[in-house]
């Protein structure tokens, strides 16, 4: 079932979509392979597109105090800032389900930090199918920046 705005395709649609997403699926495949998911066995795989145009992975990483788990699309989320990139134009999640898992509530609303624009793939490890969708399908009337910024925050605040 698809939700307006959210899309199932296959993985030669993704990649007419967003010229990236073959790298991007790639990347996604080899970290799903290096996470550490020893309690759920739910290996999740991710990867951020950032705005200069390079790609940062990022696995799930659980730990024996469940609650310090990290997501796949966070922790490439982390890496992607960690490298100098302040935007992120798309992300590409693969889980080990035929139909492809979406992202969490926790990774929607740290993914729309960069734009509610941002196209997410969810991809499946097991079946060539993928959702297409952008993050505002995934969140809509999210909270961001901009409900800050109207209350008089200044977003430069934090900045060196
Ligand atoms: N997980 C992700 O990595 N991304 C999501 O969007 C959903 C869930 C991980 C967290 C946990 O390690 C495992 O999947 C089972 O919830």
């Amino acid at each position: 079932m698809t939700s307006s705005g959210i899309q199932l395709i296959d993985r030669a649609e993704a990649a007419v979509r967003l010229p990236e997403f073959d790298s991007l699926l790639r990347l996604a495949l080899t970290a799903q392979a290096r996470a550490r998911a020893p309690y759920s066995r739910f290996n999740v795989g991710a990867a951020v597109l950032g705005g200069s145009g390079v790609a940062y992975p990022g696995c799930n990483v659980e730990s024996a105090s469940y609650g310090a788990t990290i997501c796949a699309e966070r922790s490439a989320v982390v890496g992607a800032v960690s490298a100098g990139e302040s935007a992120i134009r798309a992300c590409v999640v693969v889980t080990p389900t035929a139909e492809p898992s979406s992202p969490c509530g926790i990774c929607r609303q740290l993914l729309r930090e960069f734009g509610a624009d941002m196209i997410v793939f969810a991809a499946s490890s097991v079946s060539d199918s993928v959702y297409a969708c952008r993050l505002a399908d995934l969140l809509p009337l999210s909270f961001g920046p901009g409900n800050l910024e109207e209350a008089g925050v200044s977003l430069e605040a934090g900045k060196e």
